[in-house]
């Protein structure tokens, strides 16, 4: 696939860094928002990425200069009417996605491939939304997007193989390692990764060991670049909460059940970074 210009819908963490790592790819990228000032910061995260890199000497300042020059900002989803890849990564609501997807059917063209970022929602039902479920497949990222070498390729139950093997040889072209995975709640990587995380707040809640040991235990005894803890943190707690508790629905075990300290934070609103409060601090 030559996609030359992408449009990427949601300019938050996850959208944020997908439109960054395929303008640096040499792809013209529209990224879109319901609110301008969403956009705005989505625009100003990415300046501020690139910043970054070229202070570390990854990328010279021109490379910064020329791959910012290939966003755009929009508000308006008609921007994906000229774009042969659409790659979703709005809020995790299914309703929201579903609508998402029969809007994008209706806007654009025949051939264009709409993928999703989605972390836990069905590839197959969101493809269902649309006339064109063979074209739909899930392009799962990894937070921070320009650093994180994985792509999980999702295959929705109607992909054609055309549309998979397409995804997986553009994510090879954005410098990422693509693995094929097939339409199951969590995926690979949030089904093995959650209830690690999950089993860490049970650990602090049962009074196993306190937190800092908690993710002492998983840094420094298993390599992991953070603790559990922190890394949820560094997630937000309520995305680990609303993978959690997609797993237990979807797949009906107990060995699911999302902890009650888990649930217990969400409700106070301790989300992590992004709220200043979580099982650290960041105030
Ligand atoms: N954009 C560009 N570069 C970035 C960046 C960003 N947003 N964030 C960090 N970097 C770069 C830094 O420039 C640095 O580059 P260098 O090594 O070439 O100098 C490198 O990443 C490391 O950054 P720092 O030195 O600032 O910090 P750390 O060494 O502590 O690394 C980390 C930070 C990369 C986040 C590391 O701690 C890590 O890998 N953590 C685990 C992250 C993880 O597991 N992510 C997956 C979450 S699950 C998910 O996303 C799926 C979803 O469905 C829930």
């Amino acid at each position: 696939m030559q996609p030359k210009r992408i449009t990427v819908i949601g300019a938050g963490t996850m959208g944020n860094g997908i439109a960054h790592v395929f303008a640096a790819a040499g792809y013209n990228v529209s990224l879109v928002d319901i609110q301008q000032e969403f956009v705005d910061r989505g625009l100003t995260t990415i300046r501020k990425n690139l910043d970054r890199q070229v202070k570390k000497e990854k990328i010279s300042s021109e490379q910064a200069e020329t791959t910012f020059s290939r966003l755009v900002g929009n508000i308006d989803l008609a921007a994906a009417s000229d774009s042969a890849l659409v790659v979703e990564a709005a809020t995790e609501n299914p309703e929201v996605k579903k609508k998402l997807f029969a809007d994008l059917d209706r806007i654009c063209p025949k051939n264009t491939v709409l993928a999703s970022n989605t972390s836990s929602i069905s590839i197959t039902e969101v493809a269902a939304a649309t006339n064109r479920p063979e074209q739909v497949v899930g392009m799962h990222f990894f937070n921070p997007v320009p650093v994180m070498k994985l792509v999980e390729v999702i295959r929705g139950l109607s992909t054609s193989e055309q549309v998979f093997e397409e995804i997986m040889q553009l994510s090879r072209e954005l410098g990422k390692r693509p693995v094929a995975v097939n339409d199951y709640p969590g995926f690979v990587s949030n089904r093995v990764l959650m209830p690690m995380i999950n089993e860490a707040v049970y650990c602090v809640m049962e009074g196993v060991a306190d937190r800092d040991a908690v993710d002492a235990v998983m840094q420094l005894g298993m390599a992991h670049p953070m603790g559990p803890l922190t890394l949820a943190d560094f997630i937000g707690l309520d995305v680990c909460l609303h993978i959690m508790t997609v797993l237990h629905s979807e797949l009906g075990d107990d060995k699911y059940r999302p902890c009650p300290l888990l649930r217990k934070m969400v409700a106070a609103g301790k989300l992590g970074r992004k709220s200043g409060h979580g099982f650290y601090d960041y105030a």
